[in-house]
């Protein structure tokens, strides 16, 4: 392993992909870091990769075989970053900081997926131990690279010795036009715009808003994709051929990092006959759990999200290819429809106004689930701050961030982005090409369920009365649950004597 006298400012544990990019990107902001992994050819391999990048013959990257040595590296009080798997893994390298001698005054940052209250508990459980502080990194390993978007939350004071190094690392955008300063090649260095950093509140904070970020990333992906299959399905389209026209929605509104990525997958061609990849793609989609954990969070907080749920219930439809494919035989739909050069123009306009509306519902129940959860556990959320946050650097990043950060400009307290006046007005425009998109869709039995669960939240959401009112009479009728009165004043319960005769109607309670 390399010796360096000099002590490193960052002490730095795992180096899986994500790891490696980010000590990377930390060394080519003038930070020095002493790194250790469980697997010595990863630290070896960061090493040679850093000597590579930089051109110079001193490390940046000093190696350590222990976490004894990592510590004996750093400059006290030490600043440990964690890029480590979720859950035990986190715990074990607590652990072991604390057998190798951390000290009370020393943090250390978790920049995993945890799961917000695993967060909360170890910040209580190590207090005596280190200061834990986290930050999720959303960006993928281009991100960590070059410039993600981080989340961070957790002792203010920690932050401040962080927030200098964060805001170095994080991805940068313009304060102007709110576009992402590029930056692509190792050795680049961005000091000017509005660092992708900003401190979040208290611990599980930051990370209750990277797994809402990743909810919206499910729905974000899940929309694309059904427009993929009623173009591929429905218009019997080519991959390439709808890889240009998502190229064309990548101009507008809809200008997105998820969507850029999209266009590559299915231009992405393999073998001298030119196959598309995606079509070798086995089309049972992964999950590692955030989106799940979003969906039971909106469910155990009794706030819609159903166009994230329903982006984690088609993953898990997905993941029953066998079933499907003998459902396919079994179960019969609507007949392939044939349309005109017109009719397929029209198609296509009213999908890409669809995927807009979809995507809009999909951010504001996002974001109305960070309202509900900053007023459960008393939280101060900026969703001005955390819109910019998203602006670069994350796997959300897209134009459409601007207009939300400056919704909540215009209006911090806002209880629901669709009551903001540009997106109001936008869902009003687009609304008539959404509504005929999932009306084809149901006529075609092409599967839309995040852009039609998208419609009804936003026309439940604009219904002043909802059915729920012969709901609440079903549950008097069968278990005395009571009901109020719209003529009644609020609060007062109501009951219903369903089995006598009279079926008098009793104020109770
Ligand atoms: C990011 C991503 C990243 C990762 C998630 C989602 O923001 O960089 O969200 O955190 O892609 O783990 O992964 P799954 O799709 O496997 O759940």
């Amino acid at each position: 392993m390399t010796q360096n006298n000099n002590l490193c400012d960052i002490g730095f544990i795992g180096l899986g992909v994500m790891g490696k990019n980010l000590v990377l990107n930390l060394a080519d902001n003038g930070f020095s870091i002493a790194a250790f992994d469980l697997d010595i050819a990863k630290v070896e391999d960061a090493i040679a990769q850093d000597k590579a990048e930089s051109g110079s013959s001193t490390a940046r990257v000093v190696g350590c075989s222990s976490y004894t040595e990592l510590l004996s590296c750093l400059k006290p009080p030490h600043l440990i970053v964690l890029s480590v798997p979720a859950g035990a893994p986190v715990d074990q390298v607590c652990e072991n900081l604390i057998g190798a001698g951390i000290q009370p005054d020393d943090i250390v940052i978790d920049t995993g997926n945890s799961l917000w209250v695993d967060t909360v508990a170890r910040e209580k459980k190590y207090k005596n131990n280190f200061i834990l502080f986290s930050s999720a990194v959303s960006g993928g390993e281009v991100g960590a690279r070059f410039g993600p978007a981080l989340m961070p939350s957790g002792s203010p004071y920690a932050w401040t010795r962080i927030k200098p190094i964060w805001q170095a690392i994080a991805a940068k955008v313009d304060a102007k036009t709110g576009k992402p300063i590029e930056r692509t090649k190792p050795g680049d260095v961005v000091t000017e715009g509005e660092p992708c950093a900003a401190y979040i509140g208290p611990a599980g904070a930051g990370h209750y808003v990277k797994m809402v970020h990743n909810g919206i990333e499910y729905a974000d992906m899940q929309i694309i994709c059904e427009a993929y299959q009623m173009l591929r399905d429905g218009l019997g389209l080519s991959s390439l051929e709808i890889a240009d026209i998502f190229e064309q929605w990548n101009n507008g509104p809809l200008d997105s990092y998820l969507m850029e990525i999209s266009v590559e997958v299915l231009r992405h061609q393999v073998g001298d006959d030119n196959t598309p990849l995606v079509d070798l793609i086995l089309d049972k989609a992964g999950q590692k759990g955030t989106g799940l954990w979003t969906a039971m969070s909106s469910l155990e907080l009794g706030t819609p999200a159903p166009t994230i749920a329903q982006a984690v219930y088609a993953r898990s439809i997905s993941s029953f290819k066998d079933l499907r494919v003998h459902a396919s035989t079994v179960l019969s739909g609507p007949d392939a429809q044939s349309f005109t050069e017109q009719e397929k123009t029209d198609f296509i306009d009213q999908l890409q106004d669809a995927i807009y509306c979809a995507k809009i519902c999909a951010y504001a129940q996002g974001f109305q689930l960070m309202k509900l959860a900053e007023k459960e556990h008393n939280w101060q959320l900026d969703f001005a701050s955390i819109a910019k946050i998203w602006r670069a650097g994350c796997i959300i990043r897209a134009v459409f961030l601007q207009s939300i950060t400056q919704a909540f400009e215009r209006n911090p307290e806002l209880d629901n982005l669709l009551l903001d006046e540009f997106f109001a007005e936008q869902l009003c425009k687009h609304q008539l090409n959404w509504r005929k998109a999932v009306a084809n869709s149901a006529l075609m039995g092409i599967p839309t369920g995040a852009i039609s669960s998208a419609l009804s939240y936003y026309d439940s959401m604009r219904c002043a009365v909802l059915p729920a009112n012969l709901l609440q009479g079903q549950r008097d009728f069968f278990g005395a649950h009571t009901f109020e009165r719209v003529d009644k004043p609020a609060g007062k319960k109501f009951h219903v004597s369903w089995s006598s005769n009279t079926r008098d109607i009793n104020e109770v309670g």
